[in-house]
């Protein structure tokens, strides 16, 4: 068994079974099912709710009418609960008949209509989590198959009722198995979550070559507290889960909850910002079809998004944690740009919280700063400067910082102030209302 287990890993290590296919050079964007609407499959009494083709279509719909996948969200996901309790007759997971009338095709038939794609969800063992039909070793090259089949576009591949062998096998056997099929499918594991996230246990550069994307930790919950845990937890624990992300291969703290309804507003511009620090994917799940404008302010925020998405693909990390419970991350970005999130763990007021780029380890010379979230830029920061932010509690600061114009070490190009993310979305201090530009003296 163990030397079977060594062979799938050198076979899997080598370039010829590398996912490489190209898919996720940057993090993925949708909508998924489970945090919301989990295994609610009571279509008789809450149809609108209970997961079905009809909640998916409705989703699609939303996400394509409503703005979302024109910013990059264009995945929805299907998660546990779909399938029918038992396989066909050959063997294949099949969808369960009355809450999925039409099959898995037809639906993803509707989402591509509509220039989304579909994802679903399998779990390597014997049972789901929630006790649905597992996918066994045995099992792994057919329910490939059937997902390509139905042209299923991501797949999500969860990890209850297995033990650490199975999952040794499993993980990197269905990747070579999707690899097989042909069809470009986007593969995220849940293997790491599964044996603690960490090394030893979890070796982040097989999974690289394996997976796209995987959960490293708990589930997220509709609360405040699950979001810190999270947040602790990934950054705590930087060092090993910031270089294992990269194009093509992002660690996943997990869903946005965002719109729920366990986040403040300030609680779910943080969730916004850590989550784009953290190149994480953005998935949402909430329903789209009741979100208040808040809510879809900050998750429509083309800044955040951009700044999630930058294509450099590195993650960010915490730079400090000071004894006045704030604390400060910061990710780079392509074109010398940089993302800045302050963010206070306080529970009494807003706190002015006093630095200067400088002690946050920015070189020499001159900034400018879009904050993300009221779209004020803040101009002439020169690195040595005294800066002072004032941060809500339990809630950020967020800056996309550049280097200013005038300055020697800017990026060579000409249009060094106006990097990736101010190109993408046509941003530029003329498209601002004069008010909106404040000068630096309201920052110093
Ligand atoms: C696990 C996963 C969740 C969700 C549920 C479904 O707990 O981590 O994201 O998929 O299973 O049962």
């Amino acid at each position: 068994m163990v030397l079977l287990a060594v062979g799938v890993l050198l076979a899997v290590l080598s370039p010829a079974g590398a996912l490489d296919n190209g898919l996720l050079r940057t993090p993925p964007m949708g909508w998924m099912a489970w945090e919301r609407f989990r295994c609610d499959i009571d279509c008789k009494d809450d149809p609108t709710n209970c997961i079905s083709e009809t909640l998916f279509r409705d989703m699609a719909d939303r996400l394509a009418e409503d703005g979302w996948r024109d910013l990059g969200y264009e995945y929805v996901m299907i998660d546990d609960c779909w399938s029918s309790m038992t396989r066909d007759k050959d063997g294949r997971l099949q969808a369960d008949p009355s809450r999925f009338p039409g099959g898995i095709p037809k639906l993803a038939r509707y989402v591509h209509d509509r220039g989304l794609k579909l994802g679903i969800y399998a779990d390597m063992g014997t049972r789901t989590c929630m006790g649905y039909p597992g996918t066994t070793i045995d099992k792994i090259k057919i329910d490939a198959q059937t997902f390509a089949n139905w042209s299923v576009d991501y797949l999500k591949f969860d990890g209850c009722n297995s033990g650490p062998i199975e999952q040794m096998l499993g993980y990197p056997l269905m990747s070579m198995a999707l690899n097989a099929t042909g069809r470009p499918i986007a593969y995220s594991c849940s293997w790491p979550a599964y044996v603690g996230g960490l090394p030893p246990n979890v070796n982040y550069s097989l999974l690289g070559n394996i997976c796209h994307v995987w959960r490293n930790y708990d589930d997220i919950q509709d609360s405040w507290d699950s979001v810190q845990g999270i947040v602790d937890w990934f950054f705590t624990n930087q060092d090993y889960l910031q270089p294992a992300a990269g194009p093509g291969r992002w660690n996943d703290p997990d869903m946005l909850i965002i719109g729920n309804f366990g986040l403040s507003l300030d609680q779910a511009r943080s969730q916004m910002a850590l989550w784009a620090i953290l190149a994480a994917p953005l998935i949402m799940s909430n329903d789209l079809r009741t979100l208040s404008n808040d809510a879809r302010a900050i998750l429509q925020n083309k800044v955040a998004i951009s700044i999630n998405q930058d294509p450099l693909g590195v993650q960010g990390r915490r730079l400090l944690q000071t004894k006045s419970r704030i604390e400060v991350y910061w990710r780079p970005l392509s074109e010398s740009a940089s993302a800045l999130v302050f963010h206070s763990r306080r529970q009494d007021m807003p706190y002015i919280f006093r630095t200067s780029l400088a002690l946050l380890g920015y070189e020499a010379g001159n900034y400018e700063a879009y904050d993300v979230f009221t779209g004020r830029t803040l101009t002439g920061l020169s690195a040595a400067a005294e800066l002072s932010v004032s941060i809500n509690p339990s809630g950020v600061v967020m800056w996309y910082v550049y280097p200013a114009k005038q300055q020697r070490h800017a990026h060579p190009q000409e249009t060094g102030r106006y990097p990736y993310t101010r190109r993408k979305y046509r941003m530029s201090p003329l498209h601002l209302h004069k008010d909106q530009v404040a000068s630096a003296a309201t920052v110093l």
